[in-house]
Order: C-alpha cells, then sequence, then structure tokens
C-alpha cells in the first residue's frame, strides 16, 4: 500500500537532506569523497538488519539517508575533477523522482505519452542541433549503448543481410586506438571481433590524422569514427576534414560527441563541431554536460530510415500493426526509464542559452588550470586544452601514487590516463562550484606532496 501521510513526510525528508548534503557538498569542507571499506561501511549503515527485518520508518530513514550521502562521492564538491559524469541540476533530479513515482517506461507509447512525447521533442532539438534536420533518434541509457547502437545502424546499411545471416569476415571499422573502449566493445557484441577494428593514423595526441586516413580499396568499412572530443585528452578530431574524406569513399562517419556534442550550445565553442553535420550518426550524452544524472545518451542518425533498420525482431505481445510513435524498434532496451524528461527540465529550466553558459564556463576553468599550471615549475602540459579535460605531470615520479596520496584523505578527486604509454594526472571541469582557487589549492597540495 502506498501511504501518502508517510510518502508526503519522507519526500520532505529526502528534501531536506538533500539540501543540506548539496549546500555542504558546494563549500567544499567535506571530503569530496570516502573509501571506507564494504564490510565496515554496511555494517555503519545497518544494511544487514534492514534488508531481513524491514521496517523502516520516516525517521530512521533519515538516519539511514544521511550517513548513506556522508559515504558517498560528491559531485557537487568543487574538489570533484574526475570522471566525465555531470553535476545534476535539480531540474533533471526532479525528473528523476518523478519518473520513481509514476515509472511510465515510454518505448512503447501506449506506456507513458507524455513521457514518449517529451522525448521525440528533445530529440527534435538535439537532431537540429547537430544539423540532421531530416534524422531520427532515440535516447538510451549511456554512450556505451549509444555507440552500440549507431554502429548497429552502420551494420544494417552495410550488409543489410547481417541481422539474419551473420557478419562476413571482411567487414572492419576504422578507429583511432585513443577511441572510447566502447567502440571495441561494440565490434565484438556486433560480430566482428576486435581484428575488425583498424587503428587510424593519430598525431601524438591520439587525434586521427586526416592527411594520413588508409587506402581502402578492396575493404569493406562499416564505419569510421571520430571523437568529439576523446575521453583521455579532452581534444576534438578534425571532424570536417575526416567528414569530407567519409562522404568522398562513402564510408559512414559514426561522431563519439559523448563528452563534447554539448560544446554546440557555447557559441565560442561550437567552432570544435564543425563538419559535425556531415556525419552520418553522432551520439550525444545528456548525462555528462547536459548536467542529468547518469544516464541519458542520445542516438542521432542523418536518415531516419537507418535508425529503423538497425533492429528487427519478432514478439507478438509487443511487435505488431503500425509502431509509428513506439521507441522500442530502435532501441536494445525493452523497457526504457523516461530518459527525455530529465533533459527536457534541464532545458526548460536553464535554456539552451544556460546550459551553453555551464558548459563555455567548465570549458574555461580547465583552460585556467593549464594557464596556472604552466606557470610553476615541475608541472608538464603536453597540450593545450580544448574541453574541460587537462591532463599533466607533476615531476619525473610515479603520478598515479600522486593521485593516490589526494584522494587518500579526500581532498581532491581526480583520475589518470596514458599518453603516449606514459601515465599523466587528468582532470575533468564539471562541478560548477570548481573555481580558480580550487584550482591553485590542487597545484598547491601537489607540489607539497611532492616536495
Ligand atoms: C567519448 C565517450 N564515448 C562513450 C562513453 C561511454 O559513455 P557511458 O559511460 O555513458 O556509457 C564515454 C564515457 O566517458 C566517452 O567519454
Amino acid at each position: 500500500m502506498w501511504n501518502v501521510e508517510e510518502f508526503t513526510e519522507s519526500a520532505g525528508i529526502t528534501v531536506e537532506e538533500l539540501s543540506a548534503y548539496v549546500a555542504e557538498s558546494l563549500r567544499g569542507e567535506v571530503p569530496v569523497l570516502r573509501r571506507t571499506p564494504p564490510r565496515e561501511l554496511a555494517d555503519r549503515l545497518g544494511l544487514r538488519d534492514l534488508i531481513v527485518k524491514g521496517g523502516m520508518t520516516p525517521e530512521s530513514y533519515r538516519v539511514f539517508l544521511r550517513g548513506f550521502l556522508a559515504e558517498g562521492t560528491r559531485l557537487h564538491h568543487p574538489a570533484f575533477l574526475a570522471h566525465q559524469t555531470a553535476t545534476p541540476d535539480f531540474p533533471a533530479a526532479l525528473a528523476d523522482f518523478v519518473h520513481g513515482v509514476i515509472n511510465n517506461p515510454m518505448n512503447i507509447y501506449e506506456m507513458g505519452a507524455s513521457a514518449a512525447t517529451v522525448e521525440f521533442e528533445v530529440l527534435r532539438w538535439m537532431l537540429e542541433k547537430v544539423g540532421f534536420p531530416a534524422g531520427g533518434g532515440v535516447l538510451t541509457h549511456g554512450g556505451s549503448l549509444a555507440n552500440l547502437t549507431a554502429l548497429l545502424a552502420a551494420r544494417a546499411r552495410a550488409v543489410p543481410e547481417a541481422w539474419d545471416e551473420g557478419v562476413p569476415g571482411d567487414l572492419v571499422i576504422l578507429a583511432s586506438p585513443s577511441a572510447h573502449y566502447s567502440i571495441s566493445r561494440a565490434a565484438s557484441i556486433l560480430g566482428l571481433g576486435q581484428r575488425a577494428v583498424v587503428p587510424l593514423e593519430t598525431d601524438e595526441l591520439g587525434r586521427i590524422d586526416p592527411s594520413r586516413l588508409p587506402d581502402i580499396s578492396g575493404r569493406r568499412v562499416m564505419a569510421l569514427v571520430a571523437a568529439a572530443c576523446a575521453t583521455g585528452t579532452g581534444l576534438y578530431d578534425d571532424l570536417r576534414a575526416i567528414g569530407e574524406w567519409c562522404r568522398e569513399h562513402g564510408v559512414w562517419f559514426h561522431v563519439d560527441g559523448a563528452h563534447g556534442a554539448s560544446a554546440l550550445l557555447s557559441d565560442r565553442h561550437a567552432h570544435l563541431l564543425d563538419g559535425l553535420g556531415l556525419a552520418d550518426s553522432v551520439i550525444w550524452d545528456a548525462h555528462k554536460m547536459l548536467r542529468t544524472s547518469a544516464l541519458a545518451a542520445a542516438v542521432l542518425v542523418r536518415r531516419e530510415g537507418d535508425l529503423d533498420a538497425a533492429f528487427k525482431q519478432e514478439a507478438s505481445y509487443l511487435f505488431y500493426g503500425d509502431q509509428g510513435f513506439d521507441q522500442i524498434v530502435r532501441t536494445v532496451e525493452c523497457t526504457k526509464a523516461e530518459l527525455g524528461l530529465k533533459v527536457f527540465l534541464n532545458l526548460a529550466w536553464r535554456g539552451e542559452r544556460g546550459l551553453g553558459e555551464y558548459v563555455a564556463s567548465r570549458y574555461d576553468t580547465a583552460h585556467r588550470f593549464w594557464e596556472l599550471a604552466r606557470e610553476r615549475p615541475g608541472f608538464t602540459l603536453p597540450y593545450e586544452p580544448e574541453s574541460n579535460i587537462v591532463c599533466f605531470r607533476y615531476g619525473d615520479g610515479d603520478q598515479a601514487a600522486i593521485r593516490e596520496r589526494l584522494m587518500s584523505d579526500g581532498t581532491f578527486y581526480l583520475t589518470s590516463t596514458e599518453l603516449a604509454g606514459v601515465r599523466h594526472l587528468r582532470i575533468t571541469v564539471m562541478a560548477p562550484a570548481t573555481d580558480d582557487a580550487t584550482l591553485t589549492a590542487l597545484l598547491d597540495e601537489i607540489e607539497a606532496l611532492s616536495g
């Protein structure tokens, strides 16, 4: 039974606790993350008893929630500089709450007409932004699934019979070795195997070199994949030059814009995506730079029919008659959350302009880090950042050990990656609260720890 009074009280507690949590995170006076071992944490939160005995009340829920939040990772914290996961804005959080209550899995229209319609309109807006006015799209649970879906559409174009007959042995995908791992995973999932992923020539930073694209005569190329921007470095491939080559050679051009497509909303940064309109497919994650919670990723194709061709299935309880408004024919998922609502509410609250200003400010702050670090001896910065991702080294020592020390007391949370075989520290500026003072404190701390 749904007890309305208990729900109202518990929802109120949730809002109070989350508001306090976000405010505390924004001030940055608490650790950005904690790494209590799972057994100890389970005891501290009383999980075992709650699972077996139940009986949670609004009061005990408050205690649990407070402990749960305190032991997690704070993405609103200025020192959160790690993964490309959105610092959620509250309109999107409201959408998650609404979804949790109404649960309209709208992959078939009749299971949620309003949620499905919101998704259609969000997609229409995204399609216009990427330059596919006659295109089609679908929202899916994450960029990895979005890449898989786009490549499935590319496979259907290259080998329409593959769905029934399987994949011919000579089909290849061209991609930079630094492409997100979901691309090579998709190759294996699609039945091509790793051997079908042909590495493209790149510069020393992993950007595809358009002057050294391969001779493809005699080869069956399913797609070429470019990054906008690359996960490791945050650098954009030259989409125009690569796109023109793909047009000339009749190759499906897929752009992985999971992280960087949101720069389309910033007048000062949209040029980084010049040539995007030449693509056959693009993916764009809202749960990275459009500030929704995980997950909400768009698969966008230039020709609507290409997405419809990606999947063919028989299930008489779902697929029959005119599927006109049913997104289920375009996704791996059968049941799907109301992903469009969270993108929509962020747009409805902030507008394109507000989200564009957010993207621009995070890209600018990352650039500022680069400027500040360059002025200090001991820091090496292999490239000028184009997005909100920056790689760097301090000294010649073990960079992973520096990261470990920064994280051990929850002062800063950052990641690391290899560039040309050398491990670098890596920051991604996601949180709106990260400012010059945060960056200066990080640089000071790295010097102090290594001194
Ligand atoms: C360029 C790129 N593509 C795809 C993905 C995968 O997205 P997801 O984590 O939503 O599956 C990422 C994740 O960081 C990414 O950076």
